[in-house]
């Protein structure tokens, strides 16, 4: 099976292209990307021949259908235009990096185009395909906890994570990537509308950009930590604690911050000292607008609500869920190899985690490869475990709900 991908960075290259690339009988067998080092770098890696490597979009959508199957994996606002694309060149079976887009009628023009082309779209909402979330989904179509009334969720990003990717990198402006809510929490939605089983009527929410901001800084901080930052020693999030310390407390973004796997310790300091690295910076003196905070409240169509709350201020990345049916309630956090289950009526239950793959998302970027590999196959799937692109767009379309009303609400307080 040949699969082809454009945009080879973090997470085409890392995840997809490696994940892939060691999966018994898939080739890589084209790539495309902007930037010279990562398509040399998936070139060497995943042994693609040289003619399949691609600087220029055009180019490479030109050669028409270059594998069975392709992964788009480019930034945030590249994925409608790489996906219409990628259909009007003849892929059938495409695995979409998330956000889908932040205009509904991309989404909904993706949609249309790829079900008069017969096209399936799978949406990289990988923690559906996690042994946790579906066992959460099992026990609530068993009808264990009776007809679903509340669910409370809760996204911890950890002050490191949020610090690299919503302050630093790559999805710190809203304009040029996307509101925390869909770059980030989206994942979240598609959990969320996926147990309520039930279109949304409505979304509320509040939040801002509450602390990384100029007027938090230190006194006489610099901008850049290591050129000469007084606290460089002491703040959680200079780059000596992220991204130089060897117990650091992420080591994935390390690849984003420096452009490398494995650098040395010189390559570090080096690669953050330079001006034009975004990950060298101070994150109160940042160019960055998304919000460190934000909680939404929504109602379904069956009666069924939810409330959902998304922070930068937690020491780990983790999240909490906790559903409330009227015959029991389910909760877990999922760093747990477990779920609570309480009937009502009945001895309390721990629920083991039914399959544990390994891997990057709690086994979710390899089990959304697997799946995919498995739609190019024409194996037999349980749709309810796919992220196709109409779930999507009704998840999508709670998240455009929820940030006009936060905006709405940001205006009235001003
Ligand atoms: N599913 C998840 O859990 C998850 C996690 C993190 C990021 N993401 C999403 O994955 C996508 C990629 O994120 P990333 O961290 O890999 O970013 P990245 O910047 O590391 O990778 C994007 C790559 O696309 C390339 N690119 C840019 N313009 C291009 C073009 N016109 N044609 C071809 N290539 C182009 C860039 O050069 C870069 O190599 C984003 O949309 C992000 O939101 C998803």
């Amino acid at each position: 099976m040949d699969i082809a991908i454009i945009g080879v960075g973090s997470r085409g290259f890392n995840v997809y292209g490696r994940i892939l690339s060691a999966t018994g009988g898939v080739r890589i067998s084209a790539v495309c990307d902007i930037d010279e080092g990562a398509l040399k770098n998936a070139q060497d890696k995943f042994g693609v021949d040289g003619g399949a490597c691609f600087a220029d979009e055009d180019k490479f959508f030109a050669g028409g259908k270059l594998g069975d199957g392709l992964v788009i994996a480019s930034m945030d606002k590249d994925h409608y235009r790489h996906t219409i694309k990628a259909l009007d060149a003849g892929y059938k079976k495409i695995l979409l990096e998330k956000p889908v887009s932040d205009k509904p009628e991309e989404i909904e023009a993706i949609a249309a185009a790829a079900k008069n082309r017969g096209a399936d779209i799978l949406v990289c909402h990988v923690l559906r395909y996690t042994g946790f979330y579906k066992t959460i989904r099992d026990i609530v179509k068993s009808g264990a906890i009776g007809k679903v009334t509340v669910i409370n969720h809760q996204e911890n990003v950890a002050y490191w994570h949020f610090a690299h990717s919503f302050t630093r990198g790559n999805w710190r402006d809203e304009n040029t990537s996307a509101p925390l809510l869909l770059a980030k929490t989206c994942h979240d939605f598609d959990l969320i509308y996926w147990y309520a089983d039930s279109k949304c009527t409505g979304a509320v929410s509040y939040g801002a950009l509450s602390y990384f901001r100029k007027e938090n800084a230190p006194k006489d901080c610099a901008a850049r930590c290591l050129d000469g930052c007084k606290y460089l020693q002491t703040c959680p999030y200079g780059v000596k604690r992220l991204y130089l310390d060897k117990d650091t407390p992420f080591k994935w973004g390390i690849f984003a911050a420096i452009g490398k796997n494995n650098p040395t310790y010189e390559e570090k300091v080096a690669a953050l000292k330079m001006e034009d690295n975004v990950y060298g910076r101070c994150v109160y003196l940042c160019d960055n607008n998304v919000a460190d905070h934000q909680s939404v409240v929504m109602n379904f169509e069956n009666g069924a609500t939810a409330a959902l709350t998304v922070t930068a201020f937690s020491k780990d990345c983790y999240r909490k869920i906790h559903i409330m049916g009227t015959k029991g309630e389910v909760y877990g956090s999922d760093t747990d190899k477990f779920l609570v289950l309480n009937v009502f009526g009945a001895k309390s239950k721990k629920v083991k985690i039914k399959s544990k793959i390994a891997g990057g998302h709690l086994g979710g970027d390899n089990g959304i490869c697997d799946t995919f590999c498995k739609l190019i196959r024409g194996d037999a799937i349980d749709p309810d475990y796919l992220t196709t692109i109409d779930v999507t767009l009704e998840s999508h379309k709670i998240i455009f709900e929820a940030e006009r009303s936060r905006k709405n609400a940001a205006i009235s307080n001003d």
